[in-house]
């Protein structure tokens, strides 16, 4: 049975046995979008046409940025001469973010025919699925479903008798965070080192092979099929009070609450209701303290300001934060902030390629830092240094947004639980959980 407050679409098979089959995905409505993009209703689906219902849904890529998804795949040019290629990117590397892994393992056939609709939009032919090296089960769910999809026809070429042709194929990462950067996961695909690459030009333009490429997130693809059965004004409605933020949005919820899990909400419910309605509230006898909303890079929010928070896109930006992913930590009052600040300064030292100066060595600074402060040899001026040369980390000094990534996530903490820095300045140990 869904939580309260669930409104299950793109999950709508989930919890179903062998929801990750050809069979029952076909039962709950599956490839019906495609069906009638390519026969009953082929005229009308004209690539402009599957690209303006995009745009008129207002789906936002669910990777993190929230670009708008319609908008992204109508920069990609068409009739170039060259491949035109539809890329999902399946790293999911963020922690705290866990929602891909579910579409992937569970429902992977909704990823196959939202990209073949993408395909069809862009008037691209092959596709690839990017995953993270360790979704070992992602993997082999996604390649098998791959192979049922070729077995029924909707993939290959000729599809459905339709004469259009998308092949896909799937490819494992080897666990870096900075391959699910776009450019960086374009440059592993290609066998290369995960670099990101220097932008303009973007991979619309210039992307996998120097062709034109859109790169799209796991949860992005699988709501594809359903703006197109249902239309994109239905996908906007199903937001609450804010159509801007249109549709439903998977959070993968960790951290103090009683059900951590993966819950599909509308857009635009309050974060506190979810917190304790769907996820089940607070572990007893404590309080909440911290969120941070949309993945390890989303500035946290005091407990005051995630009392008045909603979740979408809009009223994240209004409180200072983001959205995100959806990968959301709830924090009680017995979190330890420094602690936790260690946990994501390691994390961030550790991935960052190590390709522009103030992301290498800033990240590297950021946790030894830390690292001096629990270790008792810090001063105070160790703290003021790190609010000061983090301004100059990323604010495009990089190539890639990873450096702000960092900043964004760490700072935050400091700023709004200095007092929790200064006590372990003072006492050498935290002030927090007696
Ligand atoms: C360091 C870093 C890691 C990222 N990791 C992911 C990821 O694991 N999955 C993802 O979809 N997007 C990730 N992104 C965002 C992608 O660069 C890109 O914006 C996204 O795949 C676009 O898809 P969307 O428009 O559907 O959101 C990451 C970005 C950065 C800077």
């Amino acid at each position: 049975m869904a939580a309260p407050l669930e409104k299950r679409i793109i999950l709508a098979d989930y919890g179903k046995p062998d929801s990750h089959t050809l069979s029952v995905y076909e039962a709950g409505g599956g490839y019906s979008a495609l069906k009638k993009a390519l026969i009953s209703e082929k005229d009308k689906w004209t690539p402009d046409a599957i690209i303006n219902e995009v745009k008129a849904s207002n789906l936002r890529g669910r990777g993190g940025a929230g670009f708008p998804t319609g908008l992204k795949w109508s920069f990609v040019p068409r009739n170039t001469g060259k491949p035109t290629y539809v890329v999902c990117n399946a790293d999911e590397s963020e922690p705290g973010t866990f929602k891909d892994r579910v579409i992937l393992e569970d429902l992977p056939h909704s990823i196959i025919e939202g990209m073949i609709l993408a395909g069809l939009a862009l008037e691209s032919g092959q596709g690839y699925i990017y995953l993270r090296g360790e979704f070992y089960k992602g993997w082999q769910r996604v390649d098998a479903a791959i192979q049922e999809a070729y077995a029924k026809g909707y993939l290959g070429e000729n599809i459905l008798g339709s004469g259009k042709t998308f092949h896909l194929a799937t490819y494992r990462g080897a666990g870096a965070y900075i391959c699910g950067e776009e450019t960086a996961l374009l440059e592993s695909l290609e066998g290369r080192r995960g670099h990101p690459r220097l932008k303009p030009p973007f991979p619309a333009v210039k992307g996998l092979y120097g062709s034109p490429t859109t790169v799209n997130n796991v949860e992005t693809f699988a709501a594809i099929p359903h703006i197109i059965n249902n239309g994109g004004d239905w996908f906007k409605k199903l937001g609450i009070g804010n159509e801007k933020s249109g549709g439903t949005k998977l959070f993968s919820v960790s951290g103090h609450v009683m059900k951590p899990g993966v819950y599909e909400v509308p857009m635009g419910i309050s974060l506190i209701d979810f917190i304790n309605e769907t996820a089940g509230g607070i572990r007893p006898g404590k309080e909440l303290k911290a969120v941070i909303p949309g993945g390890s890079s989303t500035p946290v929010m005091t407990r005051q300001e995630a009392m008045r928070a909603k979740l979408d896109y809009e009223s994240m930006a209004e409180i200072g934060t983001f959205l995100g992913s959806g990968g959301m930590i709830v924090l009680d009052s017995s979190t330890d902030m420094v602690q936790l600040t260690k946990r994501l300064a390691d994390f961030y030292a550790h991935e960052s390629c190590g390709q522009c100066t103030p992301c290498r060595e800033g990240s590297k600074w950021i946790a030894d830092i830390i690292d001096r402060l629990i270790d008792g040899n810090a001063v105070e001026e160790d703290l003021t240094t790190l609010l000061s040369f983090t301004k100059n980390m990323g604010n495009g000094t990089t190539i890639c947004p990873f450096a702000d990534a960092n900043v964004m996530g760490v700072v935050p903490i400091v700023e709004k639980f200095y007092d929790e820095f200064l006590y372990y300045l003072e006492k050498g140990k935290s002030g927090e959980g007696k």
